[in-house]
């Protein structure tokens, strides 16, 4: 089964440079050789001042904040490692709630 990693590019992640963190991204996921990983854009979570924010499925990890200096911790995240819990920021009802939306497969 792939894994995504969604990527919010709405107005207010966007603002905050959400497209170059997905293109770079994109890059760090192909240079590790994650093949089973999609890194692909998402409308929006619903938590657009706490961006730019970035959603693991199925893995069901939520990264907000997200800097270009976090890319590495979270290619290690998926690569096997640990989650990176600095980024862990956003309240575990809304989480659900994503998490459940993604679950009927909009995305
Ligand atoms: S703009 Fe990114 S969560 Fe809404």
């Amino acid at each position: 089964m792939n894994r995504f990693c969604l990527v919010c590019q709405n107005v207010d992640c966007k603002s905050r440079g959400s497209e170059e963190i997905m293109k770079d991204l994109q890059e760090r996921v192909a240079a590790k050789g994650l093949e089973d990983v999609e890194v692909r854009s998402y409308m929006c979570f619903g938590a657009c001042q706490e961006g730019p924010n970035m959603v693991l499925y199925p893995d069901r990890f939520w990264y907000a904040g997200v800097k270009s200096e976090d890319l590495d911790d979270i290619v290690e995240h998926m690569a096997g490692g640990p989650a990176v819990d600095r980024l862990d920021k956003i309240d575990p009802s809304l989480k659900e709630l994503i998490y459940q939306l993604l679950d009927t497969g909009v995305f």
